[in-house]
């Protein structure tokens, strides 16, 4: 199978480049696409660059260039719920942007006419993930994650995120790439795992923890790919 396995920032996608041995590159369409055989499977994995507008691009040409059969996201978050600590993973259950605001015309925040507040990623994936969580002994916290092109380092506005979205996780290219996958009939897999607590601190939390959340994602990912059939 083709699967796909993308992150918005190179720390994310770095640990998985180090563990699935060698590999070719080739850019397009602004980004570089990493392409070799892992455990059975043809992955093709990039980092997007941050944010929604990137992130789509990235996905969408891992689909219609490259063929991508499934699409694996793994990366960082900020943290909502208050199970959420850093370093603890979150999975999808559905995704929303946060950002987006035609409530003048009535519409309810996130809403885009002709499409839905909420974007469910695949359920079979996200069983994949529980069997997965169980064997590795770790917890998986499965949560709404609201995406949007800000870096929340506010209480105020992860509150309102919260109180408006159900949201357990903050991020900024989980939702544009379940859009994009969703329109293209792809079934996709969003992971991260907790940098920061989206509050005063995010910034600081954030330098400090990138690296070594986005290992905690980046394990997961590819144990999942060990356990997904061809
Ligand atoms: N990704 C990780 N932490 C974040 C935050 N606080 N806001 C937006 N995206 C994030």
């Amino acid at each position: 199978m083709k699967i796909a396995i993308m992150g918005a920032m190179r720390e994310e996608i770095e640990p998985i480049l180090e563990s699935v041995g060698s590999y070719t590159s080739s850019d397009h369409a602004g980004n570089t696409f990493y392409e070799c055989r892992y455990e059975g499977h043809d992955l093709i994995i990039a980092y997007s660059k941050i944010g929604k507008v990137f992130s789509a691009i990235t996905a969408s040409v891992m689909i219609e260039r490259f063929g991508a059969e499934k699409l694996l996201f793994s990366g960082v978050a900020g943290g909502i719920s208050k199970e959420l600590k850093i370093g603890d993973l979150v999975m999808a259950s559905a995704l929303c942007q946060h950002d987006v605001d035609i409530t003048a015309f009535g519409h309810p925040y996130g809403f885009i006419p002709e499409g839905s507040v909420m974007v469910d990623a695949d359920r079979s994936l996200i069983d994949l993930a529980k069997e997965v969580a169980r064997s590795m002994g770790v917890d998986v916290k499965e949560g709404i994650i609201a995406t949007g092109d800000q870096f929340v380092a506010s209480a105020e506005r992860k509150h309102w995120i919260e109180a408006t979205f159900k949201a357990d996780a903050l991020e900024m290219e989980g939702a544009s790439v379940a859009c994009v996958c969703a329109n293209f009939g792809v079934p996709f897999f969003i992971l991260r795992a907790i940098s920061d607590s989206a509050d005063g601190d995010a910034g600081m939390d954030f330098d400090t923890f990138l690296q070594s959340s986005a290992k905690v994602s980046a394990r997961f990912i590819l144990e999942m790919v060990k356990r997904l059939g061809n």
